[in-house]
């Protein structure tokens, strides 16, 4: 169902009536009076989530005790979460493991893909996430092989060259897109491999991995998918890839046969290599219950809704005259939208002391998430007229509101 841009509350109200995703809000466990425009840095627990660390908690683990690895499958639970990440990324079920952290995976994936490439570099744009860059650049001084750190946007023209290229698929400060069919293409001619950073285009994202010829991707479950704080990343290894790759830390959950033990490293098939120790079983039951809130939802309605609402902002933005950096109204974008204001940080505490949380990132971007499971259209409109408010009476400008926390 396509979304309109609504120019009144009264026409927010009837959008939000008429939004098939509307009932999905109350599923999460969100405080009364909040608007939660952070969903692009940790989302919020959901019922399904908090059920499942308990039951976890209290009969698998209390009473279960080390039965429950087998009885309650502990020990498949990195793939069948990863087979309900599967459908959510446009990827084969067997295609995806749960496991470690982004930034982990990255240094995996990108040393297995180094394997396999001639020209042995390592490709990031400059305004990659950190981590990616430092990922790169330590397996750069760790194998020899060249750190290339490129114009944002020089991708495609890079690619052409070879090697491995560190990519997030949706731009954390900007929201731009990335045309994954696109890059793979010239990734394929030029026999080089891309490495899908899915961090903010999991779950508010139209994604069809396989579809589009990505091999390799890994991403995190702590934004848009609700995992919960600190919770485990993925990786996809397409099936023609994997069993090719070398996961640069073999450990026990990778092998074929774990409970041989082995004295020699075999790894199992697929993607499922690319696990390593034992997996944290309360994250991954969180994450698994934060799944079933995505169970019968299409990622294209979660897509329509994250971009109808983003453009919600930019047209209070425009008439805020405040500038973004995220692409306009009507544009495919991730789930944020970042507008530029000198004074950012202290905005964004003013309108966090009014219980409405966005987020800063340095040294100017205002980021406002727009997590499509259970952000309003009324509350879209409700947070931009309390910012414009804010801007107006300079509210912003009281010393605590200038305070650096450490997390911005
Ligand atoms: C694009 C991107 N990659 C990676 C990360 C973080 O990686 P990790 O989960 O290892 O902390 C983030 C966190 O916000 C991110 O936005």
């Amino acid at each position: 169902m396509a979304y309109a841009l609504p120019t009144s509350r009264a026409a927010a109200m009837a959008e939000d009536q008429s939004d098939p995703l509307a009932l999905a809000a109350q599923k999460f466990c969100l405080p009364d009076g909040l608007i939660y425009l952070d969903g692009h840095s940790l989302g919020p627990s959901s019922r399904t989530a908090l059920e499942a660390v308990e039951r976890t908690a209290h009969e698998e683990w209390s009473r279960g005790l080390i039965r429950s690895w087998n009885d309650a499958d502990w020990i498949n639970l990195p793939k069948t979460v990863g087979a309900k990440l599967g459908r959510l990324i446009g990827a084969p079920a067997e295609d995806v493991i749960v496991c470690d952290s982004v930034s982990i995976n990255l240094y995996k994936l990108a040393a297995a893909a180094l394997d396999l490439v001639d020209h042995k570099r390592i490709l990031v744009e400059a305004d990659e996430f950190p981590t990616d860059q430092y990922m790169a650049q330590g397996l750069s001084a760790q194998t020899g092989a060249d750190f290339v750190r490129i114009e944002s946007g020089a991708a495609r023209q890079a690619l052409r060259d070879g090697g491995v290229l560190l990519k997030s698929v949706v731009n954390y400060r900007t929201a731009v897109i990335e045309d994954i069919a696109g890059l793979e293409q010239i990734a394929a001619e030029a026999g080089a491999l891309i490495i899908w950073d899915l961090s903010h285009a999991t779950g508010c994202v139209d994604l069809n991995l396989a579809d589009d010829g990505a091999n390799l991707a890994t991403g995190c479950t702590y934004k848009y998918i609700n995992g919960g704080p600190g919770a485990p990343a993925f990786i996809f290894a397409a099936e023609d890839i994997a069993s090719r790759l070398r996961n640069p830390l073999p450990g026990w959950f990778g092998h074929a046969d774990p409970f041989a033990f082995d004295a020699d490293y075999r790894p199992v098939a697929g993607a499922a290599r690319f696990a390593a120790g034992t997996p944290g079983v309360l994250s991954l039951r969180a994450l698994d219950g934060a799944l079933d809130v995505f169970e019968g939802v299409s990622v294209e309605q979660l897509s329509a809704k994250a971009r109808a609402l983003g453009d919600l902002c930019l047209w209070w933005a425009e008439r805020l005259g405040l500038e973004p950096i995220s692409p306009g109204i009507g544009a495919r974008r991730g789930g944020h939208v970042s507008l530029l204001h000198e004074q950012g940080y202290a905005v964004v505490q003013a309108l966090i002391a009014r219980n409405i949380i966005p987020d800063f990132r340095a040294p100017d971007a205002m980021r406002f998430g727009f997590s499509p499971l259970y952000v309003r259209f009324t509350e879209v409109w409700d947070a931009m007229e309390a910012l414009q408010e804010i801007l107006a009476a300079r509210t912003w400008d009281q010393p605590q509101f200038k305070i650096k926390a450490t997390v911005t």
